[in-house]
């Protein structure tokens, strides 16, 4: 899951690499490196580390040169070390490569190639593409890459330079994102829109098996047997301050405080006052069609995969509707017995996760029905979805996802709606839904309000080894949710799990240095999860409650209480989430974490 840039045109190509390498950071960043042409003469500058680290290099040695590629990376062969960075040089600096994916066959390739007097200078996959094309080259940069690519097997988004063609930039695409930006005498190339952002916004995105020749001047698009490609330009409506941090210390914290704008953006438009349910542009399915649904299959990956578990629980209130909630993972191998009129719904912020694509292509091959409910306009999973709904969530940077899990969550709630106004729900039921569900940003500003109060309950508990999160019904994905948010940026060991089930085990793992957040709203199971405090406060646990106003029932069986407002127990989700997001953040920059960039993690997982 690396970054890759590209740029050919009229300005100074180094800026646009290294600004393109900083908005795509979060993708992979253990190393980075960009190659450069000034007339027939290739600059190379490659650093282990951050972008920084580049950056400093550099500094120190400029390059010059108004066309060029760039990488950032998240290593999948070979540690992160200067040489192993990208780009890679193929032949006797014939051609430079940068990559982002895998290449499977690559060891055998690599054999060929040094029979053939190749000679390796990385541990990478990457290089192999790199010689390939130096192998094939007879004059003709895109004939030898037409040539190189049928050669691997695996997952590549490429970009491809040699100093033997000054201004020409190729492109190719099979399995990870690549898109092309249009601008006035010079091209762009991305992994993602987001380094597109303040450049141009007009974007083609490429799809698997397809090539892109780019100069200053043209744009063509070729697919695997090298026909022409009449591809679509689609317009970018992000602006270059939805890549910033406008103010903030890092992008968590303003997505996290986006989170009300970003519910609104979800609703615009989607709510049906006359017809009491809600209103999508987008799903491509009839509403016979979609009356005949019978069964949903939620599937995604991480904090996609909790906002499923939400939906389950969504979906059989509102809509009667059987749901079976699936990591993309292992519903893409598990081949299940799935009946007629089942429909498939893939949760994803970046539309780019490899097993959530696969999974969609799984259930088409199987002739079900797919949508998407995805952030990134254009994104691969949101295009081969049969339909889809965006979150309009605006551009999500930091790692640990945030905005797109309650924008997600909205989302399944206005489908559950519109499912269910075509079943049993009556038009009163679904018009007290959308009061309710207008009142919800409000509700998340003044959650919001806690955030000092949970600074100072991070600084409490931020040395502890293990965190414990429990919740019942709507509020045990949340759990779950929180648990994922706490390990994934603090790197504390960290459990959700249903209330009730902590006597069947995990009980065990209750001492004084053990904390338990409990999710203890007023609801149709508050008393029960009391039950559960009273359990934990037995063995001498420390309690965090996160309830609401006058329940004194949790707050007395508490160490640490967070308040959140009141909301129908089927709303709660978005809510409770918001101080779980919190902690992490308070907890994680307390421990001294990158907290935009957590070790090992990187935002969009493009390789299985
Ligand atoms: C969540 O904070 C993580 N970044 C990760 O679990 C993420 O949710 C998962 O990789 C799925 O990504 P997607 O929503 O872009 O498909």
């Amino acid at each position: 899951m690396c970054g890759i840039i590209g740029y050919t045109g009229h300005r100074e190509a180094t800026p646009i690499l290294l600004e393109g390498l900083r908005r795509l950071e979060y993708r992979g960043y253990d190393s980075a490196g960009l190659a450069t042409l000034s007339g027939n003469t290739l600059h190379v500058r490659k650093k282990a580390g951050r972008l920084s680290e580049l950056i400093r290099l550099v500094a120190e040695k400029p390059v010059s040169g108004k066309h060029g590629i760039s990488h950032t990376r998240w290593a999948t062969h070979g540690a992160a070390t200067d040489y192993n960075a990208h780009p890679h040089i193929g032949g006797n600096n014939l051609v430079a490569v940068v990559h982002n994916g895998v290449i499977e066959n690559y060891a055998h390739l690599k054999t060929q190639l040094e029979s053939e007097g190749f000679v390796f200078r990385s541990q990478t996959d990457t290089e192999v593409i790199a010689h390939l094309i130096a192998y094939y080259y007879e004059g003709d940069l895109l004939e030898a890459v037409r040539k190189a690519l049928p050669r691997l097997k695996g997952t590549y988004g490429l970009a491809v330079i040699s100093p033997r063609h000054p201004g020409l930039l190729i492109g190719a695409r099979f399995g990870s994102p690549l898109v092309v930006g249009l601008g006035e005498q010079e091209m762009f190339l991305a992994s993602d829109p987001s380094a597109l952002v303040g450049y141009t916004q007009r974007a083609v995105y490429l799809n698997d098996g397809q090539i892109c020749v780019l100069t200053p001047e043209r744009w063509e698009i070729f697919d695997r047997d090298s026909t022409p490609v009449e591809a679509s330009i689609h317009a970018l409506d992000w602006q270059p301050e939805d890549v910033e941090l406008n103010g903030f210390d890092h992008y968590m914290l303003k997505e996290i405080y986006e989170q009300p704008e970003a519910l609104e953006n979800a609703m615009r438009g989607r709510l049906d006052e006359t017809d009491s349910t809600a209103h999508f542009g987008g799903l491509n399915l009839s509403p016979r069609r979609l009356r005949q649904v019978d069964r949903i299959i939620l599937t995604g990956c991480g904090t996609s995969y909790h906002a499923g578990l939400v939906g389950e629980y969504l979906f059989e209130e509102l809509s009667r509707i059987p749901v079976e909630v699936e990591y993309a993972s292992e519903f893409r191998y598990r081949n299940a017995p799935i009946e007629q009129n089942t429909i498939l719904i893939a949760i994803t912020q970046s539309g780019e996760t490899a097993d959530t694509l696969a999974a969609v292509r799984e259930a088409k091959r199987k002739g079900i029905p797919t949508l998407s409910i995805c952030n990134v306009v254009g994104s691969t999973i949101a295009r081969e979805a049969d339909g889809g709904v965006y979150l309009r969530a605006g551009p999500e940077i930091g790692v640990a996802s945030t905005k797109a899990f309650t924008s997600q969550v909205l989302v399944l709630t206005l489908l559950a709606l519109y499912f269910g106004r075509m079943r049993h729900l009556s038009a009163t039921q679904g018009a007290r839904i959308i009061e309710e569900l207008r009142r919800l940003p409000d509700l998340a500003r003044q959650t919001l309000a806690c955030h000092e109060v949970v600074r100072n309950i991070a600084a409490k508990y931020y040395h502890v080894h293990n965190f414990l999160y429990l919740g019942r019904q709507y509020l045990y994905p949340v759990a779950l949710e929180g648990a994922l948010k706490m390990k994934e940026i603090s790197y504390i060991h960290a459990e959700g799990y249903p209330a009730a089930e902590m006597k069947h085990g995990p009980i065990a793992l209750v001492d004084e240095n053990t904390p338990s957040v409990f999710l203890v709203p007023r609801g149709s199971v508050f008393d029960k999860v009391i039950s559960n405090m009273e359990e934990i406060r037995a063995r001498g646990g420390p309690i965090l409650a996160i309830t609401t106003p006058g329940c004194k029932e949790a707050v007395c069986r508490a160490d640490d209480v967070i308040f959140i407002p009141e909301a129908p127990e089927y709303l709660q989700p978005i809510l409770a989430v918001i101080p779980l997001q919190l902690l992490a953040y308070h907890v994680a920059l307390l421990r001294g974490c990158d907290v935009d960039k957590p070790r090992n993690l990187a935002k969009s997982v493009t390789v299985e």
